[in-house]
């Protein structure tokens, strides 16, 4: 595991977004994980830039998202793919065809998660996922739990991320209850990783989660089995770590 400690939230979302800038020059075709939630926002703003810029093109890039809440259509602004599409894809050139995330509205869950695991698989795997961390040690929706989940699968939603999402919601009865994920299994078979955290509300599980034992209890602590992950910190995030 790579650790690269950036000073605070603008120098993460620099240095993860020249990450991400380099893959796409490298690769000009590269298949990109992407993800939602408030840590990326900042480094899809430079990515955004730099290709206002001229100095970043996705036209030939594909993307997939790592989730998706079941049952919210696509212009519910607290979809996934309206995230998607006000911080990145309406302000660069990537291919709408080739964005792709969970269809939050096909009902048939099992069918569902199989077609987007087809999708990555035919779009020729992963060549660098993005990710989050959740304060319980989640990456995409996998929460703690007694086993890993290989695959894309549908998850119950916990009662506190319910509770938590009501105030985004018109009425109670508009909140998701359950979520379509990429798996364990489907992030590690990225062939790189990039984790952006930032905030001293996440030093703790940083520790635990990069330098604790690898356990399903603390699904991103799997990442330390992973030949190549980078993982992108603040030294509010890091403050925690011993690094010397
Ligand atoms: C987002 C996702 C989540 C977030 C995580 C951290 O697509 O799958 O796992 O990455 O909840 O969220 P923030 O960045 O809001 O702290």
């Amino acid at each position: 595991m790579k650790i690269v400690k950036a000073k605070d939230y603008e120098d993460m979302s620099l240095k993860a977004a020249k990450v991400i800038s380099a893959q796409v020059i490298m690769k000009p075709n590269c298949v990109l994980g992407l993800a939602t939630g408030s840590t990326p926002i900042g480094l899809y703003k430079n990515l955004v830039q730099w290709y206002n810029e001229g100095n970043l093109d996705f036209g030939d890039v594909t993307t997939v998202n790592l989730d998706e809440y079941r049952g919210l259509p696509k212009e519910n602004d607290q979809s996934y793919y309206y995230f998607m599409h006000t911080n990145l894809f309406d302000y660069v050139n990537v291919n709408p065809e080739r964005t792709n995330l969970p269809d939050g509205t096909n009902p048939d869950a099992e069918q569902e998660c199989a077609r987007y695991e087809a999708v990555i698989q035919e779009a020729g795997g992963i060549d660098l996922q993005l990710l989050g961390l959740g304060h319980n040690g989640h990456i995409g929706f996998n929460e703690p739990a007694d086993a890993f989940d290989k695959e894309t699968h549908c998850v119950d939603l916990t009662e506190r991320t319910i509770e938590a999402n009501k105030r985004f919601f018109a009425s109670a009865d508009e909140v998701p209850k359950q979520a379509y994920t990429m798996g364990i299994g489907t992030i590690m078979k990225a062939k790189k990783i990039l984790v952006v955290v930032s905030g001293a509300d996440k030093a703790d599980i940083v520790k635990e989660a990069f330098f604790g034992p690898v356990t399903p209890q603390v699904p991103a602590s799997v990442l330390q089995l992973h030949p190549d992950v980078t993982i992108v910190a603040d030294e509010a995030a890091l403050s925690k770590c011993d690094l010397s």
